[in-house]
């Protein structure tokens, strides 16, 4: 059934492990997270991204509804969540669309901009019963841009402002800087765990790890551990989903329907999300 992200964070921050949310982009990662998931009994977060909403013509409702209707029917709690909105426009339809919670994501803002702009989403997220997750210290690697190296300023979140901008902003959970960065393609991220452990100490909120795909399943776990709740999960179903497809294709030069390869590439997917929610769910 549909639940909220919130309840499932919560839940898993409270037993010391995490959720997996996994970003979709069509129908066939819809289904195949939520079959994932059914397969090791967990629940699971269906996320949505700024990014796909503009790959499907701009139009949050198509996928956002199939999305929801999956959700119902299916056998584990699987919650509904709108991630790296940067257009108010879009955050104004989270509700309307059926989505617990936002990922709202001012992180590219110097860090007064992105305080006032987080609470400006935060306090309209509230008034509309979202739970609301942001980001502080940037997590590269965002729409195609190379990874931050690990040096350069802003590139890990600084425990002391995280204090500060959370309460500030008042947030329900943070997205944290800690040598992850998005659509890695090999799983060879170090996190730096030294500074989860002082931004965990400091903090009264669930922290978030984006750009998981390129994680080592030794270090997701000891993430989990450090205090990480919910874990983000993007192009490991891409990875998986067209390996699978490119297969299938080499192999089957003649096949034409589109179900028959759609389908290796949907079960491809599905058995990602379960190994992952296996690593991460403490
Ligand atoms: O918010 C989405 C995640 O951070 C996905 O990152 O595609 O690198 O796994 P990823
Ligand atoms: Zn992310």
């Amino acid at each position: 059934p549909l639940a909220t992200t919130g309840t499932l964070v919560g839940a898993a921050a409270d037993r010391r492990g995490a959720v997996a949310a996994f970003n979709v982009i069509t129908l066939e990662h819809v289904e195949a997270v939520v079959a994932g998931a059914e397969a090791v009994d967990a629940p699971v977060i269906l996320q949505i991204s700024e990014n796909a909403v503009r790959y499907r013509y701009g139009r949050l409702l198509p996928l956002a509804r199939a999305a929801a209707s999956v959700a119902e029917g299916a056998g584990v709690d699987v919650a509904l969540h709108l991630d790296h909105v940067q257009s108010d426009d879009l955050l104004r339809q989270a509700v309307d669309a059926g989505f617990s919670s936002v990922m709202y994501d001012a992180a590219r803002l110097p860090y007064d901009e992105n305080l006032a702009a987080t609470r400006a989403a935060a306090d309209w997220g509230h008034a509309n019963g979202l739970w609301v997750e942001a980001e502080l210290g940037e997590v590269g690697g965002k729409d195609g841009a190379a990874p931050l190296d690990a040096h350069a300023p802003g590139a890990r979140t600084d425990p002391g402002e995280a204090r500060a901008y959370v309460s500030d902003a008042g947030v329900d959970a943070l997205a944290v800087a800690i040598g992850s960065s998005h659509a890695m393609t090999t799983r060879t991220a170090a996190l730096d765990h030294d500074l989860l452990k002082r931004l965990a100490d400091g903090l009264d909120v669930p922290l978030v790890l984006h750009g998981s795909s390129g994680v080592p399943d030794g270090e997701l776990t000891e993430a989990v551990r450090g205090g990480i709740a919910k874990v983000n999960v993007g192009t490991a179903l891409n990875i998986a989903m067209t390996a699978a497809i490119r297969e299938f294709l080499a192999t089957h030069p003649d096949a034409v329907d589109s179900r028959k390869y759609l389908t290796v590439g949907r079960e491809a997917m599905t058995r990602t999300v379960s190994e992952l929610i296996g690593v991460v769910r403490g």
